[in-house]
């Protein structure tokens, strides 16, 4: 990976300040999953890296109040699509943020990250346009409001200005039931970035409003306020007619690797059909269970409250307080920086150079072998490690990221000098074959169980999405994973 300097700035001022005086060879840093490859693979040239997870008015936070859910920039995938006024008001970005790469990614892909990005496929652009979001983003002359379908311009370009931070995105929480969804077709099962996404709202009004992205340089949004998709009495014809004129705007590009721009219109058409029929159908669902809630004057859905108050489901740790900085303001692009971690329970200080991963410092100046190197670019797993209870790709986490952070390495697993329930099934099953995935797989069965102890097989499949194993071992691993869950239930 190319040198870069390191800043960690704890306020929104210096990390602004930092932005203006490195002008255009700065980059911020929020979860990485983008910007490391990027660096990796060298079309990134940024020589300096502003880290956004200690500045204090950016916590990931998520908020409801006067009328407007406030998610910050610096939210994760994982509790966007947790929390659960997300999940009751805005379900096509619940859906769309747990949809995102792999658990591993999602546990450190921010929304602030994905938009910024402005990738066309971006999965949570499409929501975001369809629900009329606002983005916040401060700069030197202060704060501004931008829609949400002003920001992007073509692939890798938004419309922020120079050294402006994006700190949140606002939605509106509306006041009459809407039905939505969020869809997209991939090359294959697991994670993959999708050849086409979609996102449809349908309200009271019978306003339709359908986004969609990677079909063109920038997703797009097309409004039908004439009431006809929204009506089950209309005919297809009518319905296909008014979707042609809505998707007009596609156009893909001939010289994509993921999918031919036939196929990427074809299903294009599919998914809006089908998005526009599911919608409706959510529609009509939510104006039955809100009813009972109007009349009585009651605003629908869950009351406000911050994240910490109302999560869906309990997840492990949120992210960390940031802890004190441990080294001044920043490093030269080579000067060691002085860490501490905490590694399977025991204490590790070290000095690591800002371009050396999470996964260098384990393996090299560890020793903890467990984790593997493979394709470095958060799509196998085999480097997954916990930190602070969430299951990262270790090749995607610089170790100065990690300066604070409880890590837990395969090594880690074994009890006693024994090892633990969950390998020893493994074995039995004869899940492990060559191996080479079986740190990273087990890493992630133990997170999964950890988090629900009793999983489906649907359960275990999205959990292990992030972890390929070239030995096509995944049933008697699946298995290894369930039986433990029973073991563990009785
Ligand atoms: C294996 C894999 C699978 C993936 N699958 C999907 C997928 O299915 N769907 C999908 O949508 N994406 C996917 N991604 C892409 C990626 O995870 C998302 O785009 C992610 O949300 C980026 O967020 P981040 O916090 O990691 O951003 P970073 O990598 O830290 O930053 C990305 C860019 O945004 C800028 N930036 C970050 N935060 C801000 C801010 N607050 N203000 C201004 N600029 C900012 C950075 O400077 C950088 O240029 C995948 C990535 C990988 C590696
Ligand atoms: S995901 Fe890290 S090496 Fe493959
Ligand atoms: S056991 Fe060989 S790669 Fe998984």
């Amino acid at each position: 990976m190319r040198a870069f300097r390191y800043e960690r700035p704890t306020t929104l001022c210096e990390a602004i300040g930092l932005l203006e005086r490195h002008g255009s060879n700065a980059r911020l840093l929020a979860g990485g999953t983008d910007l490391i490859i990027g660096l990796r693979d060298r079309t990134e040239t940024a020589s300096v890296l502003v880290d956004l997870k200690h500045v204090a008015e950016l916590r990931p936070a998520i908020d409801a109040r006067e009328g407007v859910l406030r998610i910050a920039a610096t939210s994760v995938m994982t509790d966007v699509a947790a929390d659960l006024r997300v999940r009751d008001r805005f379900v096509a970005l619940a859906e769309a943020a747990a949809v995102v790469g792999s658990v591993q990614i999602r546990n450190r892909a921010t929304i602030g990250g994905n938009l910024c990005n402005a990738s066309p496929a971006a999965d949570t652009a499409t929501p975001l346009l369809v629900y009329g979001a606002i983005v916040v983003a401060a700069g030197a002359g202060g704060t501004r409001r931008i829609p949400i379908d002003e920001l992007f311009v073509r692939s890798g370009q938004t419309t922020l200005r120079h050294a402006e931070i994006v700190t949140a995105v606002e939605l509106p929480l509306a006041a009459m039931p809407v039905g939505t969804v969020h869809l997209r077709r991939t090359r294959r099962r697991g994670h993959d970035l999708a050849s086409v996404t979609l996102s449809c709202s349908v309200d009271g009004h019978g306003v339709t409003r359908i986004a969609y992205g990677s079909v063109g340089p920038r997703p797009v949004l097309a409004v039908d306020e004439s009431g006809a998709l929204a009506d089950p009495a209309s005919s297809d014809e009518a319905r296909d007619a008014i979707l042609e004129r809505m998707l007009g705007a596609a156009a893909p590009s001939p010289r994509s690797m993921r999918a031919s721009p036939e196929y990427r219109l074809a299903m294009l058409r599919v998914l809006a059909r089908r998005a526009v029929a599911i919608a409706r159908d959510r529609l009509a669902e939510r104006t039955r269970q809100e009813q009972p809630a109007m009349a009585a004057g009651r605003e629908p859905g869950p009351p406000a409250g911050t994240s910490d108050e109302r999560d869906a489901e309990p997840l492990p740790a949120a992210p960390r307080t940031p802890r004190p900085v441990a080294f001044g303001r920043g490093s030269g692009a080579e000067a060691p920086l002085p860490i501490s971690m905490v590694v399977n329970g025991r204490e590790r200080h070290l000095e690591v150079a800002p371009r050396r991963t999470l996964l260098d410092v384990l393996r090299d100046d560890l020793g903890l072998t467990g984790a593997k190197e493979c394709c470095l670019v958060g799509e196998c797993g085999a480097c997954t490690v916990a930190m602070d209870g969430r299951t990262v790709d270790a090749c995607l986490v610089l170790a100065v990221e990690a300066d604070g952070a409880d890590v837990r390495t395969v090594e880690g697993l074994a009890e006693g000098g024994r090892l633990s329930r969950l390998q020893e099934a493994f074995l039995e099953k004869g899940a492990a074959q060559c191996g080479y995935c079986i740190p990273g797989q087990l890493m992630s069965a133990r997170a999964l169980l950890d988090l629900d102890p009793h999983p489906t097989v649907a359960a275990v499949e999205e959990g292990l999405a992030g972890n390929l194993c070239r030995c096509g071992g995944y049933r008697q691993i699946a298995e290894a994973v369930l039986g433990v869950a029973e073991e563990e239930a009785r």
